[in-house]
């Protein structure tokens, strides 16, 4: 093996779908020599006509070189590409970029473990076309002795490169938390849109109102988060119970317009119950509680 500097450090891609060919391109870009390989073989042309070698085998690609980044289809596909491999990988840090969940990260961390390999759990949280760019965010979990030495390599694949920590399952337990986050903000768009479509205004009339709304929600989250880690929710701006009487109103207005009451009805039936639990006077933040306690497990 040929001995580069930490800023050309060659690399392996496995898997040349969407994603991993927007990989492979970043390192090309950013100077690595970058060996792929991908089960349908044509999907590496485009990446050889940009200087990657094309390896005969997955074993002759992750032992051309001492990092190998995996992202296929899903934690099933990792294993059938892996197992077989034997002790190829022996030495190397692999680095997953398949999205799973945190126990999939888990388990595969366990079984690298066996194996002797150093193992970097990964989550892309930007479509293929920022990978390799300022907006790309791409988090990493596992051995931070695994992470360092290979930092400026990973940078390649965006400037949102971020390190969380030992455990193999933060990167996966992020990734859902923000998807959820975003589906939470997309649904209330959706909804408000329905809603004022039954007015006749169109989904691009809400929309400056629906990105100011979002801004300024943004803006609280430090603060509740600080309340919700001091387990404390004195309520700064509104109680619950004026949230809940501004709730009635999107039920009904939902419901005598035609319009899909369910999202709603869901927000109101979780602080209904915030208010049963004695919350009704507390800041908004005091709904954490109805998150961390499903309603099964309620007494
Ligand atoms: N695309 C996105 O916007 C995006 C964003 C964030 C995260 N991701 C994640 O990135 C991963 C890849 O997504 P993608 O968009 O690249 O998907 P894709 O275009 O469907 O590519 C899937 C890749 O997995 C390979 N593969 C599937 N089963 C395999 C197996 N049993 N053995 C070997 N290779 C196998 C495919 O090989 P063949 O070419 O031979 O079929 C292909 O290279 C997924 O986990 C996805 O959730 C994607």
């Amino acid at each position: 093996m040929q001995n580069h500097d930490a800023g050309h450090a060659p690399v392996t891609v496995l898997g040349l779908g969407l994603m991993g060919q927007a990989l492979a391109g970043a390192f090309l870009r950013g100077g690595h020599p970058t060996t792929v390989w991908n089960r349908t073989k044509a999907r590496a042309e485009p990446l050889v006509a940009q200087g990657a070698r094309l390896a005969d085998s997955a074993a002759d690609a992750v032992t051309a070189t001492p990092l190998v980044v995996v992202c296929v289809s899903d934690y099933t596909a990792v294993h059938e590409l892996l197992d077989p491999l034997g002790d190829a990988l022996d030495g190397r840090v692999l680095v997953n970029l398949t999205s799973g969940t945190s126990q999939q990260a888990r388990e595969t961390a366990a079984w690298t473990a066996r194996r002797g390999i150093a193992y970097l759990d990964g989550a892309i949280m930007s479509v293929p076309q920022a990978v390799g760019t300022a907006d790309a965010v791409i988090l990493y979990s596992g051995p931070r002795s695994a992470f360092d030495p290979h930092e400026s390599t990973l940078r390649s694949l965006g400037a949102g490169t971020t390190y969380l920590g030992d455990d193999h399952g933060l990167s996966s337990l992020y990734d859902v938390a923000a998807l959820g986050l975003m589906w939470s903000i997309l649904n209330g768009f959706l909804q408000g849109t329905a809603l004022l479509g039954a007015a006749g205004v169109d989904a691009s009339g809400f929309a400056p109102l629906a990105k100011q709304t979002t801004e300024t929600v943004a803006g609280w989250l430090t603060g509740y988060a600080q309340q919700i880690d001091d387990g404390a929710y004195p309520a700064l701006d509104a109680t619950i119970d004026t949230h809940l009487a501004a709730m009635e109103h999107l039920v009904h207005e939902s419901e005598s317009l035609g319009v899909s009451a369910e999202l709603p009805a869901f927000i109101k039936a979780l602080t209904d119950r915030a208010v049963a639990d004695g919350n009704g006077g507390a800041g908004y933040a005091a709904m954490i509680e109805q998150f961390r306690k499903p309603k099964e497990v309620r007494s």
